[in-house]
């Protein structure tokens, strides 16, 4: 065998470090156009009659922003760090990895030129046109390389149920990716999806639903799984039972998409079989969510002085929140109200900021010391404040819209004595601005938390002015038992 060279020596944290800044840089930046969104929809006037910062421009980029830039960065720099520690090893390839950082923020940039010119596919979480769909297949299919690469050259036998989830999303990802975005292509800025009407809208939404199923649930819960345990100093809960969640949870989601399609030509059965594993899909959700929350069993006084740990909880508590909510809103009655109503942002965000943003903050806050060569954050106290700012802010956020949805939705299903309605659109649409006013405000807290956030990374990382290398852990001679049940 030839000799380690020292850089065989070492973990890729150089690709994680790039992610993780880059997932800070974009929150901000998504963030911030969700609170400018927020606004536009309580002051009109804020569109400036300008095309490229119209509501309807500027949303898909909000949405791609947050999702796959923000998320996806906060995930491939989690993976990345998760899949040599667990496996002992560097990643497969160095090369392949700044590949798939160059080109995730290429494909990034296209989208933040090409939205706002109003070019795109119009497919909700599907925007871009064929050619950066194109870059994007590149990419994945080159992550897929590093990541199992990586998997195959593992020195553990046992491969950490972190990387289960992990190796689902990023297959699940690639299949809906291709499939849902199969176009013919007419020029660079316009081409023509294959499916068309009720086939169109299943296809759209098998994509989105699995899109928030594995983007925005299996994958996080891969990051969940290894950073609450090593924040908290304990094993997993149940290590049993986060297997059975995986094989649950993937087994079932696929089969949840018509909920967002309930009442529209989607044959009926259709639409009850999405209803029925919708139902489902709470028990291996709450299974999940308890096994995370009950890892800190015997470990819960250091919630009193660990706020990276409360992002955790508090974050687990919204996936329970979230993935009740979810089902409820499935049920085909319950979506008669629930749907075209600011309900439905309510749920996105109490997943969205509440789940996902909330363990993406927690892990880096976790992370980044550890990249850069410090036992701690330069601030805990900032963290506390961020902590509670953000948390506020999507209180005021998802109850605002909340209560807003359901005030539209039974204003617009009254109805008077003779059969007509009761309200107007018009005096739906004024009865929302105050919770509209409170969203906007909920936001601004969120992203002012995000700016705390950046500059308490910024001051840990000069505090030592360096880029840490971590050495690549010797193998264990006999397997340590990776949880107590
Ligand atoms: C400061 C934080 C945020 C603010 C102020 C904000 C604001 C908004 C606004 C105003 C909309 C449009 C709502 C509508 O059309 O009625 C929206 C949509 C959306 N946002 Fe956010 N957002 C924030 C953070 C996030 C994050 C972190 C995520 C995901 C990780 C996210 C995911 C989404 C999604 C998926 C939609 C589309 C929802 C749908 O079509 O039903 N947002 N957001
Ligand atoms: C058991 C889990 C869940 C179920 C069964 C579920 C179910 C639903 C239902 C019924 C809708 C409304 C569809 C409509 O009326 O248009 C919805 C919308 C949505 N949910 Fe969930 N949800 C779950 C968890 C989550 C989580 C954890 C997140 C985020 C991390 C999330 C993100 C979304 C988004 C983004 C939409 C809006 C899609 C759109 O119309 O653009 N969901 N969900």
């Amino acid at each position: 065998m030839p000799a380690a060279t020292p850089k065989q020596d070492t973990y890729n944290d150089k690709i994680v470090r790039q992610f993780t800044v880059m997932a800070v840089v974009w929150g901000i930046v998504g963030m911030s156009i969700g609170v400018l969104l927020a606004a536009q929809l309580a002051w009109p006037v804020l569109n400036f009659d300008i095309p490229w910062l119209t509501y309807s421009r500027l949303r898909p980029l909000h949405t791609s922003a947050v999702i796959f830039a923000f998320g996806g960065s906060a995930l491939f720099a989690t993976s990345y760090y998760i899949v040599q520690r667990t496996c002992h090893v560097r990643l497969f390839s160095d090369r392949l990895a700044a590949f798939t950082f160059w080109g995730w923020q290429v494909v990034i940039v296209c989208c933040v030129i090409t939205y706002p010119l109003g070019i795109t596919q119009s497919k909700e979480y599907a925007e871009p046109e064929w050619w950066i769909d194109i870059l994007i297949t590149l990419v994945w299919v080159a992550y897929g390389v590093v990541f199992f690469g990586t998997i195959a050259k593992r020195k553990i036998k046992h491969i950490f149920v972190a990387n289960w989830f992990f190796a689902a999303y990023i297959i699940t990802i690639a299949v809906l990716h291709i499939i849902n975005n199969l176009a013919l292509p007419v020029s660079m800025t316009k081409s023509y999806i294959v499916y068309s009407g009720t086939v169109d809208a299943m296809v759209q939404w098998w994509y989105g639903h699995n899109a928030v199923g594995f983007f925005l649930t299996a994958a996080f819960l891969g990051m969940m799984y290894y950073f609450v345990p090593k924040q908290a100093g304990r094993p997993i809960y149940s290590y049993r039972l986060s297997v059975i969640h995986f094989w649950a949870l993937i087994s079932i989601y696929m089969w949840a998409g018509p909920h967002h399609l309930q009442y529209t030509a989607l044959p009926d059965w259709v639409q009850s079989l999405g209803m029925v594993f919708s139902l489902i899909l709470l028990a291996p959700s709450w299974g999940g969510m308890i096994n995370g929350m009950m890892t800190l069993s015997g470990a819960w006084h250091k919630l009193r002085t660990d706020p990276i740990l409360k992002f955790m909880i508090v974050s687990l508590s919204f996936y329970g929140m979230s993935t009740f909510e979810g089902p409820m809103m499935s049920i085909r009655t319950v979506n008669a109200l629930s749907h075209y109503t600011d309900w439905t942002i309510g749920h996105v965000h109490s997943g969205a900021l509440g789940w996902v943003a909330m363990i993406t903050i927690g892990c880096i806050y976790s992370l980044w010391p550890k990249l850069v060569g410090r036992k701690e954050m330069w601030s805990i106290r900032l963290i506390d404040t961020h902590f509670w700012i953000m948390t506020v802010g999507i209180v005021i956020y998802t109850v605002s819209m909340w209560i807003a949805g359901l005030t539209q939705g039974l204003m617009w299903r009254a109805v008077n004595d003779d059969g007509t309605l009761t309200y107007a659109f018009v005096e739906s649409l004024k009865a929302t601005y105050p919770y509209y006013y409170a969203r906007a405000f909920g936001g601004l807290l969120v992203v002012a938390g995000m700016w705390m956030m950046g500059w308490n990374m910024f001051k840990t990382w000069q505090q030592s002015k360096q880029w840490h290398e971590q050495p690549v852990l010797a193998v264990p001679e006999a397997p340590t038992a990776p949880a107590t049940h």
